[in-house]
């Protein structure tokens, strides 16, 4: 049973104005996670489970935990992790956190944008290892956007921040994919770039034209300069980045992934980039975390790799928590949830 930290305490007490006595709160309070096994001893008997991204909740799991079960709330907007259809067909409410995490990750994004696309890798390899000779107007030239065309595959609320954050980077067009058109986001995008060209043509006069349109993924995939990933892990976007469709890429396009591992075949990855039809890729995450430095794609030049950061910052980590919270609790108190997942 836990001692809470104040802040966490206070939005128990806020969650469960009286019934306080009532409740118990088993935290694990170890900086290194729970294996398996402490893992499905610890959820025996729970109404409720506020869990991580790497905590897989699948039948043995709710099995474990017994049928009073009544709520998973995943502490990420991800929840490729849980079984949806199961916990569905037993009637387990799950809870995600979207929103909350959307600037920061739609940062992470950008920065891989940029570090693959300016080769900030070798860049830093070079000062770290003495291979920083004079300047030299032919070394590490990497690529800019301007005028170029941005594929987002998924325009969610990461994609469209994602994409709101790159236009003003110079693109002129947008494609992107993924179920539905989203009319409202092309909107308020060209909104962006129509406030950008006027901002630029008030100290050069230059060709503002733009555009954003919704195509197919092999289209997106065919005409893009730059590729970001922004859709979630699920049977249809596992591997959608793969040996067979690798070739339909722009000779020296850039593939962003800031969203789940398994959507890109790493073999995929590899082989474009040492053809040189990937000129660099930035990662946030990888098909196996954690990835080993002596991986392939860890070891690549122009992959920049980082370990799962997107949304790692103070403030998003705790709105993160905080919403969880909530959300464990609307669930345990019979409450709609601020956000659930469905199936
Ligand atoms: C992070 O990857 C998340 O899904 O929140
Ligand atoms: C992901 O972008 C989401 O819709 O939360």
């Amino acid at each position: 049973t836990a001692k809470l930290p104040p802040r966490t305490q206070a939005l128990v007490d806020s969650c469960f104005p009286s019934q306080n006595q009532a409740l118990t709160i088993y935290q694990w309070k170890h900086n290194k996670r729970p294996t398996r096994l402490q893992l499905l001893e610890m959820v025996k008997g729970a109404n409720g489970i506020l869990c991580m991204l790497t905590d897989k909740i699948d039948l043995e799991l709710i099995e474990a935990a017994g049928p009073q079960l009544k709520i998973v709330s995943t502490m990420s907007v991800g929840y490729d992790h849980i079984n949806i259809t199961l916990l569905s067909s037993r009637n387990i409410l799950v809870g995600n956190t979207p929103g909350v995490l959307t600037n920061a990750t739609a940062d992470i994004a950008s920065l891989l944008v940029l570090t693959a696309s300016r080769r900030a890798k070798e860049g830093l390899d070079a000062v770290v290892n003495r291979k920083w000779g004079s300047w030299d107007p032919n070394w590490l030239l990497g690529a800019e956007f301007t005028g170029k065309t941005l594929g987002i595959v998924g325009l969610g609320r990461i994609g469209a921040a994602t994409a709101a954050r790159l236009i003003p980077f110079g693109f002129s067009k947008i494609l992107y994919s993924g179920s539905k058109p989203h009319s409202r986001t092309e909107q308020l995008l060209s909104n962006i770039a129509m406030a950008v060209s006027s901002f630029n043509n008030s100290y050069s006069p230059c060709d503002s034209s733009f555009s954003i349109n919704f195509v197919p993924t092999d289209t997106l995939f065919s005409d893009s300069d730059v590729v970001v990933l922004c859709c979630a892990l699920n049977d249809a976007t596992h591997h959608l980045v793969n040996c067979s469709n690798i070739s339909l890429f722009k000779h020296g396009a850039i593939l962003v992934n800031p969203a789940r591992g398994p959507i890109v075949n790493p073999e995929a990855l590899l082989a474009g980039l040492c053809s040189g039809r990937i000129f660099a890729a930035g990662l946030d995450v990888t098909h196996i975390e954690p990835l080993t430095s002596d991986h392939p794609l860890a070891l690549h030049p122009r992959c920049f790799i980082l370990p799962h950061l997107g949304s790692a910052t103070i403030q998003t980590r705790e709105a993160m928590s905080d919403l969880a919270l909530a959300n464990l609790a609307s669930g345990l108190l019979g409450k709609k949830l601020y956000h659930q997942v469905s199936a």
